[in-house]
């Protein structure tokens, strides 16, 4: 039996995690709301927080789940990719204390941590399977081989998902994440009501950038006319923005099912808690005879339990990390 710390601090959660024999037991963390303020996450202040946060947030789940630093068999972390600064604070302090507690470190990919979210709780995907992971900063289709091995299919060549859904909102004078608000908003709005113009890319990749600068210049036409255009139309751009990302998405993961033969499809990461995704997955999924998993609310935004999850499968395979790894803000797949 392993008992397994897991820390992430790759952006703005600084979060820590207990898995006990591949079994998440708890998962908390800090959220910095400071970087609403400033319409999106500001590097120097996020690892300032960390710097406050990791100590009570670590001390809290080990008394939490009822054990002390020396039950621990290995610690794992975010290495990366992630902001500089704010992997630093992770992983100095996982090291500190791995090498205080004489056990392994274990350096975690956090966008194969995202995918591994999907094995916190049931249903489980078997193997093979195809995932589309989709956060702030990535989307890219994966397919999963085992909890290690995972090959990108295909990915975004310029902005991520999530990046498209907070640029969007910010045109819509929403608030930093707007990912989340233009989820609720769209609950009341009408997805066909506006088109913008799509960017195909060939094969199973991805470009994103494009949809904003078409978001951007309808709204300056409509705005032209009508000066209150956005405040009378924010349900309806919501959701025919929403509507035009997520479809952007699904199109290519249904691309790739055809090619890869595989029915098991997974989403992962900040976007799959977006529900317009999470029913059209569903959708696709009675269409096609596929096997839909998508993690619980909580494991889809960043968190510390699928970097515990990612501890627990490394600690099995033994991939270890040393003291003298450094963070990789661009950590490769
Ligand atoms: O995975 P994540 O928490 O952090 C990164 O690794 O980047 O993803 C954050 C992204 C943000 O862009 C946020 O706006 C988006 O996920 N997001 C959503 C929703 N919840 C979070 N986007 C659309 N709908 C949501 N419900
Ligand atoms: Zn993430």
């Amino acid at each position: 039996m392993a008992i397994i710390l897991g820390i992430e601090t790759s952006c703005d959660e600084t979060a820590a995690a207990i898995c006990i024999d591949g079994k998440v037991i708890n998962n908390e963390m800090a959220t910095q709301n400071i970087h609403q303020w400033y319409g999106g996450v500001v590097p120097e202040l996020a690892s300032r927080a960390h710097q406050k946060n990791i100590v009570p947030v670590v001390d809290y789940v080990l008394k939490d789940a009822g054990i002390t630093p020396r039950d621990l068999d290995a610690i794992a972390y975010t290495r990366g990719p992630g902001l500089l600064g704010a992997l630093l604070i992770g992983a100095g302090f996982a090291k500190a204390m791995a090498s205080a507690l004489k056990v392994p470190i274990i350096p975690v990919n956090h966008l194969k941590a995202h995918v591994l979210a999907l094995f916190i709780e049931h249903p489980k995907p078997t193997f093979p399977f195809l995932c589309l992971t989709v956060s702030g900063g990535h989307t890219q289709i994966v397919k999963v081989l085992n909890p290690i091995d995972m090959v990108i299919l295909g990915q975004t060549k310029d902005d991520a998902a999530g990046e498209a859904f907070d640029k969007a909102a910010k045109l819509l004078q929403l608030t930093y994440p707007g990912g989340p608000i233009i989820d609720q908003l769209a609950k009341r709005g009408n997805p066909h009501a506006f088109t913008f113009g799509e960017t195909n890319m060939p094969n199973l990749d991805y470009s994103f950038s494009g949809i904003k600068t078409s978001i951007l210049y309808f709204l300056k036409k409509e705005a032209k006319d009508n000066p209150n255009f956005i405040k009378e139309n924010l349900h309806d751009l919501a959701a025919s923005i929403q509507h035009t990302l997520t479809g952007m998405l699904m199109e290519k993961l249904e691309k790739a099912a055809l090619q890869e033969k595989i029915r098991k499809i997974a989403i992962a990461g900040g976007v799959s808690a977006n529900s317009g995704l999470r029913n059209l997955l569903h959708k696709k999924a009675s269409q096609h005879g596929w096997e839909p998993f998508i993690p619980p609310l909580p494991y889809c935004t960043d968190n510390a339990a699928m970097v515990a999850i990612a501890g627990h499968f490394q600690y099995e395979a033994k991939h270890f990390g040393k003291l003298s790894d450094s963070p990789m803000p661009r950590m490769p797949f």
